[in-house]
């Protein structure tokens, strides 16, 4: 039996899927990328310059010529890996509210589509890799052998979000995380260009009330029933 080579997983903000695919792709011996990472990179980097997040055209300027770069992990801090931007460590930088607010705007605009995208398929073009976005199954991979669309409802999504935050000792607002997420769902689901949904080849999986293991569980079973 072969395993398949790419595997795409999508869904909402908070889902579960980046631990999941990290679980998927330590499993499968794969490389797990995480392309959220880099719409932060560059939102990070535009609001450091002082760039309004609404102009596409400097954005996608910015997109094109940012030196992205994704390592094993550094430090032994709690994160899975390090994010470069030209050399910098910006690995918690690109995780702050200031950047949440703003990185669905940033992913809008189809100039900084197009760049990240093409850094994206030349990953994806290597296999053996569990790739994690919105539009990883629609366009990034559409080839891909297996797709995951991981979904969760926003109030269980806002919790998990609020209890990461807690965890990290950071402050936390319930109400504001929740109406955060709802934001960010409405404009990733309502962008014109590649608007987070589930492919039609997609395997649908509904996070809610499920724990970790369970998840990782069903999506190893989907792993293994494949033979491509
Ligand atoms: O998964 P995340 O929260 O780190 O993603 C950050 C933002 O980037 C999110 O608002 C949507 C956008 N994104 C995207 O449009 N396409 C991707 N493939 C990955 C992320």
């Amino acid at each position: 039996m072969n395993l398949p080579l790419r595997i795409a997983i999508d869904g909402p903000a908070a889902s579960g899927k980046s631990t999941l695919a990290e679980r998927l792709a330590k499993a499968l011996g794969y490389l797990y990328f995480d392309t959220g990472v880099m719409y932060r990179a560059v939102t990070w980097a535009a609001l450091q310059r002082g760039y309004a997040v609404e102009d596409a055209d400097k954005l996608t300027e910015l997109a094109a010529n940012l030196d992205i770069d994704v390592r094993p992990p550094s430090t032994d801090d709690g994160r899975k890996y390090d994010v470069l931007v030209n050399g910098e460590d910006v690995t918690w930088a690109i995780r702050t509210p200031e950047v949440d607010a703003n990185v669905s705007i940033v992913a809008a605009h189809p100039g900084v589509r197009a760049a990240l995208t093409d850094k994206q398929r030349a990953i994806g073009r290597r296999g053996k890799v569990v790739m994690v976005g919105r539009d990883i199954g629609t366009v990034v991979m559409p080839d891909a052998e297996l797709k995951i669309y991981l979904d969760a409802s926003p109030e269980e999504r806002a919790r998990r979000r609020y209890q990461e935050r807690l965890a990290r000792g950071e402050q936390a607002d319930y109400a504001q995380i929740l109406a955060a997420v709802r934001a960010r769902d409405r404009l990733d689901k309502g962008r014109e260009v590649a608007p987070l949904r589930a492919a039609d080849d997609a395997v649908i999986l509904n996070s809610d009330g499920l724990s970790i293991g369970e998840v990782f569980e069903e999506a190893l079973r989907l792993v293994k029933a494949m033979d491509c």
